[in-house]
């Protein structure tokens, strides 16, 4: 078999068989098959796609290129949930503890921030103490025992997504549904959880500017997981405006907090009671997912899940007084205040601009070598909807650099501003692979 055959005929818009999808990816992380030609290859897959068969193929391909984590051996259904990247997401930290609390087993390898887009395992660092670099049986151990744990990917977990993602992301091929699905859908499927709720972004901030593109990409996970035998459900939840109030690292985690204590703004425990509501039916734990919801608030009203968040975050080793008392966390030296040029109604947060903003206060990273500053971020003051005078604040820029007025332009700017009145729209847009 050559691989410029397989390029060949992919490129004339052929359907290529289990075995070349398999040679492909086998020969690419083995170093045979060279990035030139794995490029031209992810070239081909972008204009002509790929059938469902042929994308669970190179999933199930990209799965097996490494380690697979095997949880059968924990008692229960194992429920994981990802989201396609987001400004200002911090739902994993506040609707993980909320279904562990209500008796679920979440198991979940998380990333790093790069670009607009924060990360999870970023965000908990800001907590001292905390480890997010776990062995496999200190994750299963953890699952096992308390319902939760939040972990980075060990090297040895499908790398061949790796290299692929790294090369797709310099040769203009990442933009292709059948590869973010199958690179999304390998990471999921090889850390082992027999459930997967996926949050599909659409709009400004995401991969998918649409929610027609947006509902491809999720029907095409929703399929790859129904395939390999996962309970694979998503939604769609639009990036018109960052999720919540805070962006940024250890303010995510404030919020996660004031969350989990009733007190967090209504998006997002808005989206972490929809999620909950469905992971829960998943996990077995809830019949419908209106129950499954009762008992999601439930556990902010209770402060179960609060309790839990602090039993996960001592468990890998954090400083769970932080979260007792968030006035422990460093505070940015500078606090400007960004004001409203003009009057009108906010018809739509720049997702991307803001995300880029918090990057350049120093709350996020160029390249995966930079050095995040814990402190950073972007506090909004108005979202979509909100009624604004000329000189109101629409965010606190928090940052402990000098010369960056450049952003607090470009934040003004991020928010558009409308004559007319805005409705706020429900955060979840569409369900896909649900069973009520
Ligand atoms: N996230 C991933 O993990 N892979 C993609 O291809 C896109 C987003």
């Amino acid at each position: 078999m050559r691989m410029v055959d397989i390029i060949e005929k992919k490129r004339d818009g052929g359907v290529l068989t289990d075995e070349e999808i398999r040679f492909f990816i086998r020969g690419y992380v083995d170093g045979s098959i060279p990035d030139y030609q794995a490029s031209a290859f992810a070239m081909a897959v972008l204009f002509r796609g790929m059938n469902p068969l042929e994308t669970a193929t190179l999933t199930d391909a990209m799965m097996h290129s490494g380690e697979t984590i095997d949880l059968s051996d924990i008692p229960g259904v194992k429920v994981d949930k990802h989201s396609t990247g987001g400004v200002g997401d911090k739902t994993s930290l506040v609707l993980g503890p909320l279904v562990a609390a209500c008796g679920a087993k979440l198991a979940k390898m998380s990333g790093r921030g790069l670009g607009h887009t924060g990360g999870t395992l970023d965000k908990m660092e800001s907590v001292p103490g905390m480890r997010i670099a776990l062995s496999e049986e200190e994750f299963k151990e953890q699952v096992r025992r308390i319902g939760i744990a939040i972990a980075g990917q060990t090297a040895e977990l499908v790398p061949a997504d790796k290299k692929l993602y790294a090369l797709r992301d310099v040769t203009g091929t990442v933009e292709s549904i059948p590869l973010i699905a199958s690179s999304i859908m390998s990471k999921k499927l090889a850390s082992g959880s027999d459930a997967i709720l996926l949050d599909v972004k659409f709009g400004g901030g995401a991969f998918m500017k649409d929610i027609e593109h947006a509902t491809l990409l999720a029907q095409t996970m929703v399929e790859i997981g129904k395939n390999l035998g996962r309970d694979t459900r998503a939604i769609l939840t639009d990036m018109d405006q960052p999720l919540g109030l805070a962006v940024g690292n250890a303010v995510e985690v404030i919020e996660a907090v004031t969350t989990l204590q009733g007190n967090g703004p209504k998006d997002l425990e808005e989206l972490c009671v929809k999620a909950g509501g469905i992971l829960l039916t998943q996990a077995g734990i809830a019949a419908s997912e209106k129950e499954g919801e009762r008992r999601i608030e439930d556990a902010i009203r209770s402060g179960k899940g609060f309790e839990k968040l602090c039993e996960f975050f001592a468990a890998q080793g954090g400083d769970i007084r932080y979260l007792k008392d968030t006035s422990l966390f460093p505070r940015a030296q500078y606090v400007h205040e960004i004001r409203a040029k003009e009057e009108g109604f906010v018809s739509r947060i720049d997702c991307l601009a803001v995300g880029l903003s918090a990057m350049r206060l120093g709350a996020g990273r160029a390249t995966l070598e930079d050095k995040i500053d814990m402190s950073a971020g972007i506090i909004l003051k108005k979202k979509v909807g909100d009624s604004v005078k000329e000189g109101d604040v629409l965010c606190l820029a928090l940052t402990n650099k000098e010369g960056v007025e450049d952003v607090f332009e470009t934040l003004t700017d991020s928010f558009v501003l409308s004559k007319e009145k805005i409705e706020r729209k429900p955060i979840v847009h569409r369900y896909i692979g649900r069973a009520l």
